[in-house]
């Protein structure tokens, strides 16, 4: 069941951020979790090991109605270095899929729909927006001392490329936002090297060489705080072992899968989201939870093979319990849910309860 979701699509990204959250998320009751936390996610106690990825939880405020809400892992939005502009409106849109998005589907391309309904998938498409990092620093500071026993706020970055595309200049980037986050004392960090919303063809995760140098050049500079990359779904195992190989070691997890890309257009051919750039983008939701399970399997699978201890966190389609127990089940240290999530501010008590 679909509930009054906690990001308002209907609206756009700057009165969701500075008015929301809505629906459930606007005024929780408190959540009362019983017994002790007795999870250890990457040295935290957890009470479950359930959380909102890097996305819906635009500022403080959503991240601490999360918490409140029985979420016990909450990611604060990917931010940057500097102020950025978000893609325009809207940013989140239905897309018509009944059963799971294949890769042949994805490179075809999608359809939009007016309704959210369940199962529901979304595109969705902000370009990672941020504010300068003296408002987000002393925003995520007060949400990351809000975390209650049991849980856990994540800081999430991304380094952003100059025009004159020099890559130390990039990789300095990615090194400062490490040290901007870290300052605000969150015990977890997450860098997202998967973000389709760019207008960049290529995904930073794919290439394996700059994973590994950025990966080593924050680890330099953050020490023994844990570090999560955030990747997208690889088709190519050969690859994918190639990456674990390589940075396997020297970070502390590996989230996976971000969204699937795809050319999203409306009924009557359309472009269903506005400005260039911007045919393609991250479809999420019930149609790429076989993205997100199989990926985990792998990580798994590699992560045995290769002697190898990161955490695995599985994202994709979750909205319910039996999903959480299938992600536990493929290996997933911890599991999340954006969009399942969003439209069910409750699913975490909801998980909790069936369990
Ligand atoms: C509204 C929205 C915003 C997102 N923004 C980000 C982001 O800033 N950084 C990031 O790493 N992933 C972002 N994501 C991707 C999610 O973290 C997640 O990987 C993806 O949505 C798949 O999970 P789901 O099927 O539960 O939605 C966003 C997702 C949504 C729905």
């Amino acid at each position: 069941m679909l509930r009054d979701p906690f990001y308002d699509p209907g609206k756009s990204y700057e009165e969701n951020y500075g008015k929301g959250p809505f629906g459930a998320f606007r005024n929780p009751e408190k959540y009362q979790n019983k017994g002790e936390p007795e999870y250890d996610f990457l040295g935290n106690k957890v009470y479950l090991p359930f959380g909102i990825p890097a996305g819906p939880l635009l500022n403080g405020r959503f991240v601490k109605a999360a918490l409140d809400s029985g979420f016990d892992i909450a990611v604060y939005k990917t931010v940057r270095t500097g102020a950025y502009p978000c893609n325009a409106f809207p940013n989140v849109v239905a897309v018509d899929l009944d059963g799971d998005l294949t890769l042949e589907q994805a490179k075809k391309g999608i359809i939009s729909k007016g309704d959210y309904e369940a199962p529901l998938s979304i595109t969705n498409s902000f370009g990672v927006p941020s504010t300068d990092p003296e408002i987000w620093q002393k925003d995520l500071e007060e949400a990351v001392k809000y975390a209650g026993a049991g849980q856990v706020v994540v800081g999430s970055f991304q380094g952003t490329k100059k025009g004159d595309g020099n890559v130390n200049a990039f990789v300095a980037d990615f090194v400062l936002g490490a040290r901007l986050v870290k300052e605000t004392g969150a015990k977890i960090l997450e860098v997202n090297f998967s973000c389709p919303n760019e207008g960049t063809a290529h995904l930073m995760c794919f290439d394996i060489g700059m994973v590994r140098r950025v990966s080593e050049a924050i680890k330099n500079e953050i020490g023994n705080t844990p570090l999560i990359i955030k990747i997208a779904y690889y088709e190519d195992q050969e690859a994918l072992k190639k990456l674990i190989s390589d940075v396997g070691s020297i970070i502390d997890g590996i989230s996976a899968i971000n969204t699937i890309g795809s050319a999203v257009r409306k009924k009557n051919g359309e472009q269903a989201l506005p400005g260039e750039g911007r045919l393609v983008s991250g479809v999420c939701g019930q149609a790429i939870k076989w993205a997100g399970l199989e990926m985990t399997g792998r990580l798994r699978n590699l992560r045995d093979e290769l002697g190898m201890k990161f955490a695995i966190v599985g994202v994709g389609g979750v909205s319910g319990a039996e999903d959480f127990k299938k992600y536990h089940e493929a290996g997933a240290d911890a599991v999340m849910s954006a969009t399942g999530a969003m439209w069910n501010p409750m699913l975490a008590q909801e998980i909790k309860k069936e369990l």
